[in-house]
């Protein structure tokens, strides 16, 4: 299993653990998440919900073989239902990222309620670079969150930050040693079980309330654009760059 789920002292854990591809998330695997957020959702006994990578590696994002053999087709497509389960889920979601949290390891985040970095992680949302678009929001949030000229290095240009970077422009909340980020994520998750849940559940809907609609439009829009360019020549290129181990040569594209 990649996806380890656990349900300990009113937390329920998402564990993404595929170290061997960096934590690369496949189609089962966004189905698995999605179906332990919705169940978390739907649990009583779930205060808070967390998610965490490996010591060293948080997602390295889409699996991209994954991208080329069967790229999303629908609304249906596991990685639209992990996003679903994410917006909607009602309870607090923390994340705790170790090592390098790249493309939908970042953009996940935008949803997290908190976040909690390790002082070496590298962020990055690189889909420029693979001949992509923004997805899940992030051409939204993140211009709106630091401003478009911070933004246009993170999302043009794909440059990859730090966690202290993280927490600068609005996306983390602290910076921690590595070997502490989780314990003190889940001690984070764990406050919840002393707070009012109806109190918390709805005070959460209320701080997203005025952006819901425009991020759930901003997530159609760009899923659009983003499953026509999965197709295009740039990404084919990109792709096949990654796995030979080479840079993408862009320049015969106009
Ligand atoms: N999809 C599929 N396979 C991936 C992957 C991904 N997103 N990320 C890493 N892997 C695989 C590599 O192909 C490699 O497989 P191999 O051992 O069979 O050759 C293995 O995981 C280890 O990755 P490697 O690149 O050798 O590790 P590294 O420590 O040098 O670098 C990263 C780690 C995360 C910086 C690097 O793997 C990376 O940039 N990954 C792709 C990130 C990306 O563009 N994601 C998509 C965003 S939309």
């Amino acid at each position: 299993m990649s996806i380890k789920t656990a349900i300990v002292n009113g937390v329920a854990t998402i564990e993404i653990a595929r170290p061997e591809k960096k934590n690369a998330l496949t189609r089962v695997m966004y189905q698995e998440m999605a179906d332990a957020l919705i169940a978390a959702n739907t649990d009583k006994t779930v205060r808070a919900v967390l998610i965490q990578g490996q010591p060293t590696v948080f997602t390295s994002g889409n699996d991209i073989e994954d991208f080329m053999s069967s790229p999303p087709r629908d609304e249906d497509a596991p990685v639209f239902q992990f996003m679903r389960a994410l917006l909607g889920c009602e309870k607090p979601v923390i994340a705790a990222v170790n090592g390098a949290a790249i493309g939908i390891g970042t953009t996940m985040l935008l949803h997290c309620d908190f976040v909690y970095v390790a002082d070496d992680s590298r962020l990055a949302m690189p889909f420029v670079g693979l001949g992509l678009v923004p997805e899940f929001g992030s051409s939204l949030i993140v211009p709106s969150l630091m401003g478009h000229a911070k933004a246009a290095e993170k999302l043009l240009l794909g440059d990859p930050f730090t966690g202290a970077d993280a927490v600068e422009c609005g996306i983390a909340n602290g910076v921690l040693a590595a070997g502490e980020v989780v314990a003190y994520a889940r001690r984070v998750a764990e406050r919840f079980n002393a707070l009012a849940p109806s109190a918390v559940r709805e005070s959460k809907r209320l701080m997203r309330r005025h952006s819901a609609a425009q991020v759930i439009e901003t997530i159609k829009v760009e899923a659009e654009i983003f499953g026509a360019r999965l197709r295009s020549p740039e990404a084919m290129e990109a792709f096949q760059a990654f796995f030979q181990k080479r840079q993408p040569d862009f320049t015969k594209f106009d």
